[in-house]
Parts: structure tokens; C-alpha cells; sequence
């Protein structure tokens, strides 16, 4: 049996008398990168701000590592490793690129808390953190910029150390909606190949919602297509992007 890291099960959820998503399932395997896609309006952000926990679904379940999740607070899910890359705070513009992903680490102490006593073993685990980081740095190939300050960065390399604070803070599953926004056509496919290579090297899981599909598909292993709230098909991107209803779906059928 395939191992599926997010589980969403019959999810509505209505806006007044707008159904955004009306019976949603979805099951997400682990390791991959999957791709959401839909044509304007069809739900994917009400989705992916349903599954983070910031909207609470009218009815349905979903599960994180089966672990009902549905009733959770934003921030718990989180710390379970489903994260959205902007529900991380903001990148501090002031600090550099590895000070960035060093206070993204779970459970972060900061300097106040030192006492004489711990000092030896809070060195340690700074060095491992220092190390992650750096390992961390290396997959996105930001190492090379660990002491710029991070408002000098690119919009590409901001979305990746975005990526990277995710990763710090411990994720299992990144959720990124419309990553490549904003981005040139070179940029973005260097992010495609960076998340790629973290997803490979690390076994991250990767939800993608991007309406640029010519730049996100060559890099996904599985698509989901959205249409009036609902999952309409899923499969391998090419088998689902010639799927009828999916193309109809693009028309305003
Ligand atoms: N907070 C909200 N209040 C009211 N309607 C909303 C809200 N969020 C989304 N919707 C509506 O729900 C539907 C799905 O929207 P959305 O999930 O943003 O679609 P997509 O991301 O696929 O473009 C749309 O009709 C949208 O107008
Ligand atoms: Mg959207």
C-alpha cells in the first residue's frame, strides 16, 4: 500500500452561499512532488488554507501522517511539519541568509537563556544547527550567500530561503501557492529544480499550486485538477493534462 503523507476526505466548505469546495478528496503520497491545478476560482488557495488549519471545513476530514488534523490551530499543524511556505514569519531583512534559517529552527533559544551551566551542550546543538543550516544552504545553493543580509536577495533566492526556513522549522510537507510568481521564466525553473533536488535529497513533499504550467509541469511527478470545488482528475501531468474534462474545464466548461 502506498504511504500517503496528507489525506483530505469529502472537505466542503462554503462562503455564505458559495460553495468554494464541495467535496474534496485527495490523497498526497510522500516524497513527491505533486502539482494543483484549476482554472480560476476552482478552490485551490480555499484548499491549501484548509488543509494549514487558517480555514476550519464545514464538514470532512483530513489527515497528516493519520493523524486527524482537521480540528487543529494553524500553528499546531505547523509544528507537525505541514507548512505553507508563508505562514513562515516573514524572512528578517536585517539578518543574514544562515541567521535567517538559524532562528527558523523549532525550539530556537535565544542567547538570553544561557547560563554557565548549559553553555557546553547549547554549543553543541548550535553546531549542529549551524551544520543543518549549511546543509540545508548547500541544497538550495544559497551557501554561497550565507552572510548577505536577506533583503539584498533576489525574488528567486528570497523563495528560496522561504524553502529553507521551512525546512529548518522542521517540515515534512511544503505547500507553496503560486511559487513562481513574480519570477522570469530562468528563475523559476531554477526554483522547480532546487525544490527537485530537496525533494529528492531529503524526502520533502512538495504541494504545488502554479497557474504556469509550462514551467511547473516538467518538474512534477503527480497532478490534481481542481474544477468548482472539486478534484475532477488526477494522475501523471500528461495523462491529466489531456484529460477532457480538465481541458473543458480550462474552456469555462
Ligand atoms: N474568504 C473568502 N470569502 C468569500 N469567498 C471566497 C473566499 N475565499 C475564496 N472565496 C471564493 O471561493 C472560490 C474559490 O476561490 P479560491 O480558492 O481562491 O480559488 P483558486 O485559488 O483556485 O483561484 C471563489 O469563488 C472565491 O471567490
Ligand atoms: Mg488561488
Amino acid at each position: 500500500m502506498a504511504d500517503y503523507i496528507l489525506v483530505v476526505r469529502e472537505v466542503t466548505k462554503s462562503f455564505g452561499g458559495l460553495s468554494a469546495l464541495s467535496g474534496v478528496d485527495m490523497k498526497v503520497r510522500r516524497g513527491i512532488m505533486s502539482l494543483l491545478i484549476g482554472p480560476n476560482g476552482s478552490g485551490k488557495t480555499t484548499l491549501i488554507n484548509t488543509m494549514t488549519g487558517v480555514y476550519k471545513p464545514d464538514s470532512g476530514e483530513i489527515f497528516f501522517e493519520d493523524k486527524p488534523i482537521t480540528k487543529l490551530k494553524p500553528h499546531t499543524i505547523y509544528g507537525l511539519g505541514l507548512v505553507r511556505t508563508w505562514q513562515i514569519p516573514r524572512p528578517f531583512h536585517s539578518m543574514t541568509v544562515l541567521e535567517n534559517l538559524l532562528v527558523s529552527h523549532k525550539g530556537h533559544r535565544g542567547d538570553g537563556l544561557v547560563t554557565g551551566l548549559f553553555k557546553s551542550s547549547w554549543m553543541k546543538e548550535e553546531e549542529q544547527l549551524v551544520e543543518k543550516a549549511y546543509r540545508i544552504l548547500r541544497l538550495l545553493k544559497l551557501d554561497h550567500l550565507w552572510d548577505q543580509q536577506a533583503n539584498k536577495l533576489s525574488g528567486g533566492q528570497m523563495k528560496l530561503l522561504e524553502t529553507g526556513r521551512a525546512l529548518m522549522s522542521g517540515a515534512k510537507m511544503i505547500l507553496m501557492d503560486e511559487p513562481a510568481a513574480g519570477l522570469n521564466p530562468i528563475l523559476a525553473n531554477d526554483l522547480f529544480i532546487h525544490l527537485r533536488e530537496v525533494a529528492r535529497q531529503l524526502g520533502t513533499t512538495f504541494l504545488l499550486v502554479e497557474h504556469r504550467l509550462d514551467l511547473a509541469i516538467p518538474y512534477v511527478d503527480y497532478v490534481f485538477a481542481m474544477h468548482l470545488g472539486k478534484v475532477i482528475a488526477e494522475g501523471i501531468p500528461q495523462q491529466v493534462l489531456t484529460n477532457s474534462l480538465v481541458v473543458e474545464s480550462y474552456l469555462g466548461g
